[in-house]
């Protein structure tokens, strides 16, 4: 008897923000006080390569931690999520996904990252370790998407993906924001598998944005290189320093590049002007208790169903469903404080 189909390629759909979206965030980020990038600009791929070398440090835990929970707890939470298409959001090198594949057989997996060269080769690793399932790349900055495109593999209930804790790349605010984005991509009847990085001892955390062999350093210097390329840009990376601390005020670590020396960059179009020791903020990364990141998702529309833990509870897993409108369990005003059970 004949097995299951092999599908040989993976498909792909480029649907890339416009450069001058770069442009208007990149103005727009030069401009606040103090200046911040988005965390996607980071992403190039050089970017994306440096990004899979931090995750390799043995100062950055959560990759390590999160890829083994996944893998030791594969079968529940394949049980949990139940049937459909599974939507990765951000899926990188798409390392995490395998053991979820094997034990949920999904109907097809669709992976969405705005490094179009780093997707492409990741979908196609993936579809060669599983040749059964149609696997789908998906070019685009998730966080802007109005919809996922018209393809018949996403005619299904959809599962979404989105480990490695990279809503802590936005801001609390900004995550609500993303997180009703995701429950509209879904739509009804989905599920949200979501890793969530917690507060820990700050020198493990200061460390992990620290690396000693300079990987998370130069991933923030690539942005500069990124800016020079892409937006005409004339940094000298050597003459920024990078920094990362904790700030526990808002329970986040921040990153930013920090000027040396009083200076005029020039970027698309435009000088601008940096005093001796003011910071370009590259990221922050933000850490929620469990407790914080239930009410964070409840504000957006998703009841938490379970979660999981490593054994030293450093991270967690949860499974989230959407709330129907007009349950019992309403919608919180985007007021609501965040961090009121740390
Ligand atoms: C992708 N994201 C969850 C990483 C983090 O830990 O915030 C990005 C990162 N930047 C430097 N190191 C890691």
């Amino acid at each position: 008897m004949a097995g299951p189909l092999a599908l040989s390629a993976p498909q792909l759909i480029d649907l890339h923000p416009p450069a001058a979206d770069m442009r208007r965030l990149v103005v727009a980020g030069m401009e606040r006080q103090p200046r911040q990038l988005p965390a996607w600009l980071l992403y190039d791929d050089e970017g994306s390569r440096l990004f899979d070398a931090i995750c390799q440090q043995p100062e950055y835990g959560l990759t390590r931690i999160e890829t083994a929970l996944l893998q030791e707890r594969a079968a529940e939470l394949a049980e949990a999520l139940g049937p459909g298409a599974l939507v990765e959001f951000g899926a990188g090198s798409a390392r995490k996904v395998s053991p979820l594949l094997q034990a949920l057989h999904p109907s097809a997996y669709v992976a969405l990252d705005i490094s179009a060269g780093h997707l492409h080769q990741a979908c196609q690793a993936l579809q060669q370790r599983h040749p059964t399932t149609p696997v789908l790349g998906i070019c685009c900055d998730y966080s802007q998407l109005e919809q996922l495109p018209a393809h018949p593999w996403l005619e299904r209930r959809r599962l979404g993906f989105y480990p490695g804790s990279s809503i802590g790349n936005f801001s609390p605010d900004e995550a609500v924001t993303l997180l009703r984005q995701f429950r509209k991509l879904l739509g009804p009847g989905s599920r949200l598998l979501i890793g969530i990085d917690q507060p820990k001892a700050i020198e493990r955390l200061e460390a992990a944005y620290n690396d000693r062999a300079g990987w998370s350093e130069a991933f923030a210097l690539n942005l500069l290189n990124r800016l020079n390329r892409d937006l005409d840009g004339d940094f000298r990376p050597e003459t920024f320093r990078y920094r990362a601390w904790w700030e526990p005020e808002a329970s986040r670590i921040a990153m930013a590049l920090v000027s040396r020396e009083a200076q005029t960059v020039t970027l698309a179009g435009r000088p601008w002007t940096f005093a001796a020791g003011e910071p370009l903020i590259s990221e922050y990364s933000v850490k929620y208790t469990p407790g914080a990141f239930a009410q964070l998702a409840q504000r957006a529309g998703w009841r938490s169903l379970q979660r999981w833990s490593d054994a030293s509870d450093d991270l967690s897993l949860h499974l989230l469903e959407p709330v129907d409108r007009g349950s019992a369990a309403t919608l919180e005003p985007d007021s609501e404080q965040q961090h009121s059970d740390r």
